[in-house]
């Protein structure tokens, strides 16, 4: 067989794609806690047990209180990778998720519903964090675009997995199947390696070729890795300093990184996606519900074909035909809406230009600015600040995440519903300028060399 064949690659590092079905449990899981709420509150706001029964306000509370969570989770998490690796901090994100899902199905009252839910979101910070460095600092830099697209693949298959067993379950067995997830990650990444270069960051260097021979099979030369991993960790010292701020290795990804996870939220995906219920029901589709599923179907499709094409495609080709279906989509919904106010009463095909704009929009998220972002974050960041600066960027998605969730209606009677989404048009529009002139490409280059491309340096 000829060894560099695209086949004998894969059954190489066939090893290296168990380490990632297994840590993407932790991503899978993240997406479950995210759709929860679309099938949970209809039932929660109609229940017959008063104690539990949400009002208005306290849904919108438990929609949205998980991204609170979940930044916290990015600050603890980043902590964590740091003091005790990426494969133990992963494992023990399974008991905020499972404890966080039991708390909710025993709740006695609303205020165990809060808890229950920033639990589930913290274990959701952490889990965005560490699973996209631990598939980063695993993978070979061949299919690494792919590998890491895996993350926001099984995020939407969760929220589809939610929204789908919204339709047969009640909530609490809903919450009961949310927490199989991430009991399963717990006992498979038992069985998996620590990332190398975590292990040689702490000098563990037999560990460190254990590691990398059991992710590319026993023939690949691991030595040589090792060595190449060792030189660039030894050139850049071993702990984060504030000093290092001023190394352009250091702040010229950490202000992509940063602005990355703004343009992602900022696009408004969060608010279309919650939105997309009754924009389906204007469109006089019977069953509302339904339409989340296709939705989520949609995401999960495209950000499926995202991830076959990374690698080939390249990251900021992907960004910006994202950003670019996005921006137009989003003026469609606001001329929808502009047209919506001028009219006495709803016209039928207007609706359905609604229905082709969250189409669009979707498509185009799914295909570039869901999964790059938490990619682009893994691949750019010198291994010694790695855990800060990611931390730094799931603080800022989060409370972005947060901020326009819990303000979209209010923006929408302050701004028009019009002007709100034209609002998220320009953000789209500025994400695709930003990304010509300011996003490297990293498709194909090894960690080490993305890093000397910031330093102004060629690569090792
Ligand atoms: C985003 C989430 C979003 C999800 C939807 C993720 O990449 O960070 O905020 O809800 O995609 O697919």
């Amino acid at each position: 067989r000829d060894p560099s064949s695209a086949f004998s690659f894969l059954v190489r590092n066939r090893k290296l794609y168990l380490a990632t079905l297994a840590s993407v449990l932790g991503p899978m899981s993240f997406g479950f806690v995210l759709g929860y709420s679309s099938p949970a509150i209809p039932e929660l706001t109609k229940i017959e047990d008063s104690r539990l029964r949400l009002d208005d306000n306290q849904a919108s509370w438990f929609g949205s209180i998980v991204t609170v969570g979940a930044a916290l989770g990015g600050l603890i998490g980043g902590w964590m990778v740091e003091k005790i690796g990426r494969k133990v901090s992963l494992m023990l994100c399974a008991l905020p998720f499972v404890s966080g899902f039991t708390i909710i199905i025993a709740a006695q009252n609303v205020w165990m519903f809060y808890v229950g839910r920033i639990l589930t979101g913290l274990a959701s910070g952490i889990t965005s964090l560490v699973v996209p460095v631990y598939i980063s600092e695993m993978a070979h830099e061949k299919v690494r675009g792919t590998l890491g697209s895996c993350v926001q693949l099984m995020v939407v298959i969760g929220i589809m997995g939610a929204y789908l067993g919204g339709l047969f379950m009640d909530w609490r067995w809903l919450a009961i199947c949310c927490s199989i997830p991430p009991t399963l990650l717990m006992v498979f990444m038992s069985f998996m390696p620590e990332t190398p270069r975590f292990l040689l960051s702490q000098g563990k260097r037999r560990e460190a070729v254990e590691s990398l021979r059991f992710l590319r099979g026993p023939d690949a030369p691991v030595e040589w890795e090792c060595a190449r991993i060792e030189e660039a960790c030894d050139e850049q010292g071993s702990k984060f300093q504030l000093s290092d701020l001023k190394d352009p290795g250091v702040y010229k990804p950490l202000v992509i990184g940063i602005m990355l996870m703004i343009f992602q939220q900022m696009s408004g995906i969060n608010a279309i996606m919650f939105y997309a219920e009754n924009i389906f029901e204007q469109a006089h589709f019977k069953q509302s519900d339904l339409a989340s599923v296709i939705v989520g179907l949609i995401q999960v499709v495209f950000t499926g074909v995202a991830a076959l094409i990374m690698d080939k495609a390249g990251r900021k080709v992907l960004l910006i035909i994202s950003g670019v279906a996005m921006a137009i989509s989003t003026t469609a919904f606001g001329v929808y809406f502009y047209l919506m106010s001028l009219l006495p009463e709803p016209h039928g095909d207007l609706a359905w230009m609604a229905l082709a704009s969250i189409a669009v929009f979707i498509t185009g998220f799914a295909l570039g600015w869901g999964p790059i972002p938490w990619l682009v974050m893994s691949e750019i960041f010198p291994v010694k600040v790695r855990g800060v600066a990611s931390a730094v960027c799931v603080l800022t998605n989060w409370s972005i995440a947060f901020v326009v969730t819990k303000n979209f209606q209010d923006m929408m009677n302050l701004l028009t519903s019009a002007g709100t989404f034209w609002l998220f048009a320009s953000m789209c529009i500025l994400n695709v300028i930003f990304t010509m002139v300011f996003v490297p490409e990293t498709k194909g280059k090894t960690l080490e060399q993305i890093e000397a491309t910031f330093r102004g340096m060629s690569g090792p």
